[in-house]
């Protein structure tokens, strides 16, 4: 790594120069073959190494089972040649069904839905690409509290964002603060590993070619890696050994019932840029510790809830420029998937110069179901660009279904054209009203003043 940084310089026309230098350590036909190359997760190969990851975009039924909507929203990105799909937000504890504030999840805590989430595997499948799923075991500071449930935690910290701190286009005014969460008994802990490895065994059983814990933003499984969520003074808390803990007792237990060919991820905090923190190397050495227990690899991630900004930033490179990746890259044997990384040129130097083995792609994979296929057939510059404006995070915030701006096709791959159902043509109206006013700064502004106000 050079001190050269790309993200901080993209908008420095003095500095446009020296970023074309670097570009051109790697040409467009090398670019192409970095990204073209197979890469081999346990029993999978990847046709390449750009994976989709995961995004509570999927469209399931009302009652969380995947409908013919998510069936086609998969199958699409399949046939654009993506490597692997990582399926995001699947509800693996009947808690994180109960506490979501994400309204439909995909569900997998129960054996019902499991013809479905076969159907889901076999229209991935049937373009030779791997599928894995998300599995969630709770929301943690982050799930909604019902009447007589309170929300669980490591520890008794709610999460506070700043108004400043959410993502470009995500107005809150006020910002906002969660409910303080009742710590989580060692009971709770232990349900949550036992209903975590039964989840695995039924993406097992309907087909799936893994799962890939996680353990990112500010939900449950994250509030045990740093000392700033995690105070306890039981096996959970501490060393390094019982913070990661739960998350290695997941991985040894899917391991011990499912044999070694499935195969298991880990979606960790690369960064949470707080203070206190771990930092990169902290994450790291916990990422170590679950990779002894037997995963096949590390996908990072970047910030949390209360920098919530971070985690969907504007620029390329934040895990290239600070070398974070890289220290998980020398802490780690298994591939490490980078993220926030949309242009294919700086995703194939990332992976030429070894701060990652493949990336991992989100709202780029909304945008242009068509990236991977473009990518490695090096027609870049036909890739439709991702705008970062987060129009689809603002929906989900909003509790609306998710859509694109940029791709009208974008959670509607199921109608092929036909009239929407009645219940869209209804809302569909409603929801730009709602959107324009909270996406307007003068609107928010003067609700913002309003809510400053009343505190
Ligand atoms: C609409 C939407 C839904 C998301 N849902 C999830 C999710 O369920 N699980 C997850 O780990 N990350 C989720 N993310 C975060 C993405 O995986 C990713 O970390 C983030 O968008 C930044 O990466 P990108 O620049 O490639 O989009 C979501 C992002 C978006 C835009
Ligand atoms: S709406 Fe589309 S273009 Fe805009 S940020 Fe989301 S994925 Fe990117």
């Amino acid at each position: 790594m050079g001190a050269v940084s790309w993200s901080s310089e993209i908008d420095r026309p003095e500095d446009r120069h020296r970023i074309m230098m670097r570009r051109g350590s790697l040409d467009q036909s090398q670019a192409r073959a970095v990204l073209s190359a197979p890469l081999t997760i346990n029993s999978v190969t990847l046709p390449n190494r750009i994976v989709m990851g995961p995004m509570a975009a999927n469209s399931p039924e009302p009652d969380g089972r995947p409908g013919d909507q998510t069936v086609a929203f998969f199958e699409r990105r399949a046939r654009g040649g993506v490597g692997m799909i990582i399926a995001g937000g699947v509800n693996s504890t009947r808690r994180s069904y109960e506490e979501t504030w994400f309204r439909p999840l995909l569900r997998l805590e129960t054996d019902e839905f499991l013809p479905e989430f076969r159907k889901v595997a076999d229209a991935v499948h049937a373009h030779d690409i791997p599928l894995i799923a998300e599995i969630m075991p709770g929301f943690g500071r982050m799930g909604v509290p019902g009447k007589t449930r309170p929300i669980i935690s490591a520890s008794p910290m709610n999460v506070v964002i700043p108004e400043q701190n959410f993502p470009n286009g995500v107005i809150v005014p006020g910002g906002r603060s969660t409910p303080v969460p009742d710590e989580a008994s060692i009971a709770e802990i232990e349900a949550f590993e036992q209903e975590m490895i039964l989840t695995a065994e039924r993406a097992m059983r309907a087909g799936w070619d893994g799962v890939e814990v996680a353990a990112h933003m500010s939900y449950f499984a994250s509030s045990f890696l740093s000392p700033r969520t995690n105070w306890r003074t039981d096996r959970y808390g501490g060393s390094v050994e019982n913070r990661a803990r739960f998350l290695v007792n997941i991985v040894a237990g899917i391991r011990r019932k499912l044999g070694n060919h499935f195969v298991v991820g880990l979606r960790i905090i690369a960064n949470d840029y707080m203070e206190p923190s771990p930092g990169p190397e902290g994450f790291a050495a916990i990422a170590k510790k679950v990779e002894e227990a037997g995963i096949d690899y590390v996908a990072l991630s970047t910030g949390c809830y209360e920098r919530m900004a971070d985690s969907a930033p504007m620029v390329d490179g934040a895990l290239i420029d600070s070398g974070d990746a890289m220290i998980f890259k020398k802490a780690l044997s298994v591939p490490v998937l980078l993220q926030g990384l949309h242009d294919p040129m700086n995703a194939a130097r990332a992976i030429a110069e070894g701060h990652g083995d493949a990336v991992m792609l989100a709202r780029q994979m909304l945008a242009d179901p068509d990236y991977a296929r473009k990518a490695t057939d090096g027609d870049f510059e036909k890739i439709v660009r991702c705008d970062r404006g987060n129009y689809c995070m603002r929906r989900l915030v909003l509790g609306m279904p998710i859509r694109c701006k940029l791709n009208p096709q974008m959670g509607r791959e199921s109608r092929r054209g036909a009239v929407p159902p009645p219940d869209r043509l209804i809302k569909a109206p409603i929801e730009q009203a709602v959107l324009a006013a909270t996406g307007s700064p003068t609107l928010m502004g003067i609700a913002g003043k309003f809510v400053r106000k009343s505190h």
